[in-house]
């Protein structure tokens, strides 16, 4: 349950991720009936705006499938306000928390969260300020915060360390967009809520993993960001390895939030650091027929830029269940086509040899688009003759409605329920996964990523990379 008197405060309301997924995130859960009445939401950004103005932003977003949500959507407006304000001043926080009290006026307690959706820049001075003014005297307060946290395992553990005297781990929500993806979230259930997984999710009966998370666009409009970001810390180090430890880690004693986070913690403690030679890295250049430009091409983007677009990588987990199985990681953008996919290849059955044409099943996990789970199993051909063919066993998510992550995410952040927040330990062990072939990468002018076109698979050399490791873990 969401505790009455709770006040959302969402800092850098004017930018992309309050219009894009914060504010549409709360108005999915208006419509669900899930806020308590007297729920609040305080918008704070620099920008001098009316309260109009302010409600046209949160409207925006939203298409309305029926004139009933209208309703719905006016209540929400109702329940926001906004504060103009900056992180320098402290006549800023002093309006926000006089917004605040009068919005707790009278009441026995308040529990306020803020929402920091701003550069990591200024998280530091602005959690400081907040706790100087705006911690609430008479209830809960949390800081919720998003990615980057840091730009390697020092510069995390620094960002840590700055936090560490005005707010407890029990006051921070880190949040990783994929955890709320619902298939993502689903990857517990169907390992430890199905024996048939459970009992071959091991190196006995699994070949390879794979994990991708493909996209067709570049990175345009964001080359600046980007260009001192790449893929590897946008998307690998936090969405990828939140998949990977979910997919290996060992039954936690519990669901509860700690219970869940030791197990990440003691997977991604197994996984050695990502070598050099592990990996192919790719930067994006222009289309065959030259109509989408090259990353080089991207606003910001200086001509000798290194950064990677497109990385392919082989982690090992070197426990007993996973010894000996590489897990392909792929991350890219600008690539021909969209999708975040797992697929867990079964080995060959030692029974193979009595029916030709046998394939090893194949686990599916497709995480978007077109959520679903498939099992690739062998089958007889109806037909007269013996013959086999590999068929789906298809769960797919056709026709049901799945939440959004930012409303799945804001509604555990909202509740106190931290089981799909990412705890400070699981950062660190993350970053150790990936921080020396980052400064390698970062240090080394030699090291050129391979060009692709963009619109297609990736960089060429990818399919014997992939085999030759198969062909190794065979040996
Ligand atoms: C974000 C990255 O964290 O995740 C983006 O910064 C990326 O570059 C995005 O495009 C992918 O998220 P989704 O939900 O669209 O798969």
């Amino acid at each position: 349950e969401i505790k009455e008197s709770t006040v959302l405060v969402i800092l850098g309301a004017s930018g992309d991720l309050a219009k894009k997924k914060l504010f549409p995130g709360l108005y999915g859960l208006e419509r669900k009936c899930l806020l308590p009445e007297d729920f609040q939401v305080v918008g704070f950004a620099p920008d001098q705006i009316s309260h109009e103005e302010f409600v046209n932003i949160i409207r925006s977003p939203v298409k309305l499938e029926s004139p009933r949500f209208a309703e719905q959507l006016k209540q929400f407006c109702n329940r926001c306000s906004y504060v103009s304000g900056h992180e320098g001043g402290d006549k800023s926080f002093e309006a926000l928390k006089k917004k605040l009290d009068e919005i707790g006026h009278g009441k026995k307690e308040q529990h306020r969260l803020f929402y920091m959706a701003l550069p990591p820049s200024v998280f530091v001075p602005m959690s400081e300020q907040l706790k100087k003014h705006c911690y609430s005297e008479k209830g809960q307060t949390r800081l919720i915060i998003e990615k980057p946290f840091g730009h390697d395992l020092e510069s995390s553990r620094e960002l840590q360390r700055s936090l560490d005297p005005n707010w407890r781990e029990d006051e921070i929500f880190r949040v990783d967009h994929y955890l709320g993806k619902e298939v993502v979230n689903n990857l517990l259930v169907l390992r430890f809520g199905n024996e048939i997984f459970g009992s071959i999710w091991n190196q006995r009966n699994i070949d390879n993993i794979q994990v991708s998370i493909l996209e067709g666009k570049g990175a345009e409009g964001r080359g600046s960001y980007f260009n001192s970001t790449g893929v590897i810390r946008d998307v690998m180090q936090n969405h990828m390895i939140q998949i990977l430890a979910l997919l290996t880690m060992e039954r936690p004693k519990s669901l509860s939030a700690d219970d869940l986070c030791d197990q990440k913690v003691r997977v991604l403690d197994w996984i050695q650091p990502i070598k050099v030679e592990d990996t192919i890295i790719g930067q994006y250049a222009k289309s065959g027929d030259g109509e989408k430009p090259a990353f080089k091409d991207e606003e910001d983007v200086p001509d000798d830029s290194r950064c990677a677009t497109f990385c392919a990588a082989i982690a090992h987990i070197d426990n007993e269940r996973w010894n000996g199985v590489p897990f392909f990681l792929k991350a890219g953008k600008a690539l021909n086509e969209s999708k975040t996919e797992i697929i867990i290849q079964l080995k060959h059955s030692a029974n193979a040899n009595i029916f030709k044409d046998m394939v090893p099943n194949k686990l599916t996990i497709r995480v978007q688009p077109n959520e679903g789970v498939f099992l690739t199993v062998n089958t007889s051909v109806p037909s007269l003759t013996t013959s086999i063919e590999p068929m789906d066993l298809d769960l797919t998510y056709r026709d049901r409605e799945i939440p959004e992550a930012y409303e799945a995410l804001l509604l555990d952040a909202l509740r106190g329920d931290y089981s799909r927040s990412v705890r400070g330990d699981e950062l660190d062990a993350s970053w150790k996964i990936f921080t020396p072939l980052l400064h390698h990468l970062d240090e080394n002018e030699e090291e050129k990523p391979r060009e692709y076109r963009y619109g297609s698979t990736g960089p060429e050399g990818l399919d014997e990379f992939v085999t030759s490791y198969q062909n190794r873990s065979k040996m």
